[in-house]
């Protein structure tokens, strides 16, 4: 059990099902994040990613299936995957009116860990906080938060960590300090799961992608494998590559109901993920 759990991957995920009332969100989802990785859960509004995650991170109950997090069982033993994880959700849950460092002191000091001070130090300096430390949070930009939040996180240091769509609402200099926080999480071998309707997003952070797409997992590869989906265009004897957003809308998107995604030529990958399933419908 011990050695299944140091060897076996951080996160399993198996026909995992979760409907509220009449709308089956989640129909037989399966996936597995090995340990030390990024992982990214893409879908379109709606999906069900944050259902997944609050699954995972024992807010909610599953109606079916299995799900295991630093080995331990997210139904019937709540309280170990609780020791083994942290949650960071949309909206930063630091408080304004104190100092970063004090956000992070009060963190540490509520979980029992020794020396506050250092802890919040070092991540003050791991996140590039430490001369903004002293200052309010309310005087950050949404990037300097966004670190913070993520930093928080890290309180005690705990092997899982889920970002439940860590930059939306960033600015493009805003999202790229928060990828570089997120990649450094994942340098020192933290396992991060992280929800996304951004594909450059994916893309950029990703060890792994998977596709979350009518309450199931359509694909799950690295990005490479995603790509290999579908053929290059020739054009003109160049070789185009498909991009992630061309293999997101032909999977997403297919099942082609009348060719409907032809539309998407021209918009940039914000726009595309911001689309509802419904609005393309
Ligand atoms: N507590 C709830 N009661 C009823 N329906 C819910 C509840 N929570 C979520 N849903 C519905 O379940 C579906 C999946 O929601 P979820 O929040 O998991 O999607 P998501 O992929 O995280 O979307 P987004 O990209 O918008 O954050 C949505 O249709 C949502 O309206
Ligand atoms: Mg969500």
């Amino acid at each position: 059990m011990t050695a299944d759990r140091i060897q076996g991957p951080a996160i399993r995920v198996q026909g995992l099902e979760k409907s509220y009332k009449q709308l089956r969100v989640l129909r037989g989802v399966d996936f597995d994040v090995a340990r030390g990785g990024i992982f990214a859960l893409l879908g379109s509004n709606g999906a069900g990613k944050t259902t997944v995650v609050r699954i995972l991170s024992t807010l909610l109950k599953a109606d079916a299936g299995k799900a295991r997090v630093n080995g331990f069982d997210v139904a019937t033993q709540a309280a170990d995957v609780r020791e083994s994880i942290s949650l960071t959700g949309q909206f930063a849950a630091v408080d304004e009116i104190l100092s970063g460092r004090e956000n992070l002191v009060l963190l540490a000091r509520l979980r029992h860990l020794k020396d506050p001070g250092r802890i919040a130090d070092d991540l003050l300096e791991r996140f590039s906080l430490t001369d903004a430390g002293a200052r309010k949070v309310s005087t950050y930009s949404g990037g300097m938060r966004r670190r913070l939040d993520i930093a928080m996180s890290l309180v005690g240091d705990p092997p899982v960590v889920f970002l439940d769509e860590p930059t939306t609402g960033l600015d493009p200099q805003a999202r790229i300090e928060a990828w570089r926080a997120v990649k450094e999480l994942a340098a020192r071998g933290t396992t991060v799961l992280l929800t996304t309707q951004y594909l450059d997003e994916a893309e950029q952070l990703a060890d792994r992608i998977a596709i979350l797409h009518e309450g199931r997992i359509i694909v799950n590869g690295t990005l490479a494998e995603l790509k290999r989906l579908l053929p290059p265009a020739k054009v003109e004897y160049v070789e185009k590559q498909p991009t992630l957003e061309d293999v997101f809308l032909t999977l997403v998107g297919g099942g082609g109901k009348n060719g409907e995604h032809g539309e998407h030529g021209g918009s940039g990958p914000d726009a595309i993920s911001a689309r509802t399933s419904e609005e393309r419908r």
